[in-house]
């Protein structure tokens, strides 16, 4: 019998999750089924349990339900903990076991597809929200050493001291961030959703602009004061969308830029391993969803 899966979330029609777990169903010759389910705002709780009861086996859980779905958790996974945020469920009988699988999925688009690696590396984490809860953790498992800066600070203090049991992280507001360069700047913010730019300091060309009003020039190598290390990673958790972070980080001379498309993959492939035990290969799921 085709056992079948679901995501849900509000809205939910724009979810490329349907075509990724197709693909990957298809590519591994798993006997699944996968579609989206848009539950009512107040909704959540019933229309999970009433999937369950009607012989689904496990959800992703997107916007805005993931702390719904840390609650409806009867078993809940250690990086799902430290998250406070779920997005996997897998239904076992009565119990429903919580995952959070965004933050293995971020390690593993940074260090397996852009061969980028974490260990000993400083990261900087834009935001204290969510989605930074959701990738904290792993990204300290890796080795990363972590300053969190958030425009409200006290949340970026706040992170920090929830992880730092797990290894080196400190908070930050943006201001006093200059003057330090990372490896790799990760934006965990809603920013880009909404056009805007967390308030990053700027660093000055080398060279400067012949009039006050000239554009910075593009692509040279990281620029003086500038955030950016040489051959640092600038990172948009966000896909599908131009993003004025990456613009950004272009401008400013960071070596490398990657959106979040690799991220969405590879945390549904880490959801796909929990229900199905088996590993699809992320890398032609990915190539095709950048042609789309
Ligand atoms: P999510 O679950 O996606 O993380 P969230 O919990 O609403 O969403 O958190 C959004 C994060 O983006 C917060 O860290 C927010 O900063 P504040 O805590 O100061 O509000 C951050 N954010 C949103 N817009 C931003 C912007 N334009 N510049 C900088 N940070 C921004």
């Amino acid at each position: 019998m085709t056992d079948r899966y679901a995501v849900i979330g509000n809205p939910i029609s724009h979810s490329k999750s349907p075509l990724i777990h197709a693909q990957f169903a298809c590519q591994t010759g798993q006997d699944l089924s996968y579609e989206a389910i848009l539950a009512p705002l107040n909704g959540f709780r019933d229309t999970v349990l009433a999937f369950r009861d009607g012989g689904c086996r496990g959800m992703n859980v997107t916007v805005p339900f993931k702390f719904e779905a840390f609650q409806l958790a009867t078993q809940l996974t250690v990086r799902a903990q430290a998250a406070q945020a779920v997005n996997t469920l897998k239904f076992d009988g009565t119990e429903i076991i919580g995952d959070n699988t965004d933050g293995a999925g971020l390690v593993a688009d940074i260090e397996r597809n852009l061969d980028f690696i974490l260990q000993g590396k400083r990261v900087l984490l834009m935001g204290a929200g969510g989605a930074a809860y959701g990738v904290a953790l792993p990204l300290l498992n890796a080795g990363a050493i972590i300053t969190v800066a958030n425009r409200t600070e006290d949340k970026a203090h706040k992170l920090a001291a929830v992880f730092a049991a797990h290894g080196p992280i400190q908070g930050s507001s943006y201001i006093a961030l200059a003057g330090s360069q990372f490896d790799c700047v990760i934006n965990a913010t809603s920013s880009s959703l909404a056009d805007s730019l967390p308030p990053l300091p700027r660093g000055e060309s080398a060279t400067p602009p012949s009039s006050p009003n000239a554009p910075f020039s593009i692509g040279e190598n990281a620029k003086r004061g500038g955030i950016f290390a040489p051959n640092a990673l600038a990172y948009d958790m966000m896909y599908g969308k131009k993003s004025p972070f990456l613009l950004f980080a272009k401008e400013q001379g960071a070596a490398r830029l990657a959106d979040g498309l690799g991220m969405l993959v590879e945390q549904a492939a880490e959801s796909f391993f929990l229900w199905r035990n088996v590993r699809p290969d992320t890398a032609p799921v990915i190539a095709k969803l950048r042609l789309i």
